[in-house]
């Protein structure tokens, strides 16, 4: 009972942390690149296999971690460069590594987007962590590994929450495309634990979120390499920043990161069910995904209503089983053949919540949403969300694994989309306390919000999500400063 409680309290507190108006989160945008990594490329040579196995395996991963996470050029006047994986504040704090046994080592590779090159990351203990991850001959692991820095200087402690959501788009990414293009590798997620993060050597700031493991050396045959478009040489020159010591709001963030870490490895034994996707399909996820600008509010079709609810409450191809069972909501503001309001989209199901008329919804979704314009027009919103108590008893790491999953779904979240021409965008910034009092949720922790409609082509992408400077703290950080006093 004293754990349950004890576990609930810091979760309580980290929580509070993260909530978008606390004092306890305020931090200042830094404005250059945070580029930590440069570290294992700036004036070093790339790694190059001595045998012909390791080559054909360095291919395949590079074209995979391509599909999964390359650069995409501004398709717009006033865009910047993109990636295939959606990322809050296009901060993308995701790093990948790709840890093999080449000639005869294991060896830890850093792999660099912008010179499309591995580079070796000179792990010393590299064979006791591929011990401790549970990887043996013929088997690979894929790292996923946040610079937390670049996302919690915009955007305070709630930037933990979002790195782990864009470390999952990166993930989901990387297993459809080995799903569709790299033959019947089965890939499982990894339990990863302090052991495996101290082995990294990592600098400060740098945390390991996931790892996925390979069965086998990916694909029999080897994935085409998607577009590669030129080096946007966004960290190739210009000042460059390392994560500060001193930031306390940084150190909160690690110290939360480092709880949800099991000391040791647990494994899981999951491996993903297969995803379904087509050759064009990737290609349409991969290059022509997009997070909305805005939404015209026009009709959309039912079909497409429809699809999204399905894919929101449908198991996701990727998951932890180590999780709180995620519970997904609507919000319908103009959804066809349903009356504005709010339901649960699971086996629970029902209305939830106030009856309002579409544009009250709105104007309380909007205000909850950091008074982000395009919630307003949008036609319908997911929330995907956790029992408080369940997150709770379960601690850190059930925290770290809900999110992720939460992140898994809302990468099929954007492919549905895609598919069904939808609009469609991740909103990371809200008021946890105020969406679960619009959804009439009791003991309902909120992680993300999905919003869809008839997307507008006009115009730049803005993230207006914010969480710096914020004057007055908010009644949940005032509380978990009671709670620490
Ligand atoms: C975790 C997460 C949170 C996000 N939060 C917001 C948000 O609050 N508001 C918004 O307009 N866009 C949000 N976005 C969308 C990003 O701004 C978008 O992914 C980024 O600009 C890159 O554009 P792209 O997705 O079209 O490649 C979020 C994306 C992610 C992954």
């Amino acid at each position: 009972m004293a754990t349950a409680l004890s576990s609930s309290h810091f979760l309580a507190r980290q929580t509070d942390w993260q909530d978008i108006g606390s004092r306890l989160s305020t931090v200042r945008p830094v404005s250059c690149q945070i580029d930590p990594m440069r570290r294992y490329w700036a004036g070093r040579r790339f790694f190059t296999a001595r045998d012909p196995e390791t080559a054909a395996a360095l291919e395949q991963a590079r074209n995979l971690f391509e599909w999964a996470y390359g650069f995409r050029r501004p398709s717009y006047a006033g865009q910047r460069w993109t990636r295939r994986a959606p990322s809050a504040g296009s901060l993308y704090p995701s790093e990948l590594f790709l840890v093999l046994k080449a000639s005869g080592h294991w060896q830890v590779l850093y792999y660099h987007f912008e010179t499309h090159r591995f580079y070796d990351a000179e792990i010393s203990a590299a064979d006791r962590m591929a011990g401790a991850l549970g990887i043996c001959e013929g088997r690979q692991a894929i790292l996923l590994v946040s610079v937390l820095w670049r996302t919690v200087q915009r955007y305070g402690v709630r930037g933990y929450r979002y790195c782990l959501l864009d470390g999952a788009h990166v993930a989901s990414n990387f297993v459809h495309a080995a799903q569709t293009c790299g033959g019947d590798t089965g890939i499982s997620l990894g339990m990863v634990s302090s052991d495996v993060e101290d082995m990294l050597d990592f600098g400060y700031a740098e945390a390991l979120i996931a790892a996925l493991i390979c069965d086998s050396p990916i694909g029999g045959q080897c994935a085409p390499l998607p577009p590669l478009d030129a080096s946007p040489s966004q960290t190739l020159s210009g000042r460059t920043e390392c994560p500060p010591m001193l930031s306390p709001v940084l150190s909160r963030v690690i110290s939360f990161h480092r709880e949800t870490l099991p000391l040791r490895p647990r494994y899981s034994e999951e491996t993903f069910v297969a995803a379904t996707d087509s050759c064009d399909d990737l290609e349409l996820w991969a290059s022509r995904r997009y997070s909305a600008k805005d939404f015209t509010g026009a009709a959309i079709s039912f079909k497409q209503y429809a699809g999204a609810l399905v894919a929101a409450a449908a198991p996701p191809p990727v998951r932890h089983s180590d999780a709180a069972r995620l519970i997904p909501f609507v919000i319908r503001l103009r959804a066809p053949g349903s009356s504005p309001g709010c339901a649960r989209l699971d086996s629970a199901g029902g209305n939830s919540g106030l009856e309002l008329d579409a544009e009250e919804i709105g104007k309380r979704l909007w205000a909850a949403c950091q008074r982000q314009n395009i919630i307003k027009s949008s036609a319908f919103a997911i929330v995907l969300s956790a029992n408080h108590a369940e997150l709770a008893s379960g601690g850190p790491t059930v925290y770290r694994h809900t999110v992720l999953n939460a992140g898994f779904v809302c990468a099929e979240l954007y492919r549905e989309a895609a598919r069904s021409g939808l609009g469609t965008t991740s909103i990371g910034g809200f008021s946890d306390l105020h969406i679960a009092a619009l959804l009439g949720a009791e003991g309902i922790s909120p992680i993300v919000i999905q919003a869809f409609g008839a997307p507008s082509l006009d115009g730049v992408k803005v993230d207006a999500a914010t969480i710096c400077g914020k004057a007055r703290a908010s009644e949940p950080a005032l509380n978990a400063m009671r709670i620490l006093q």
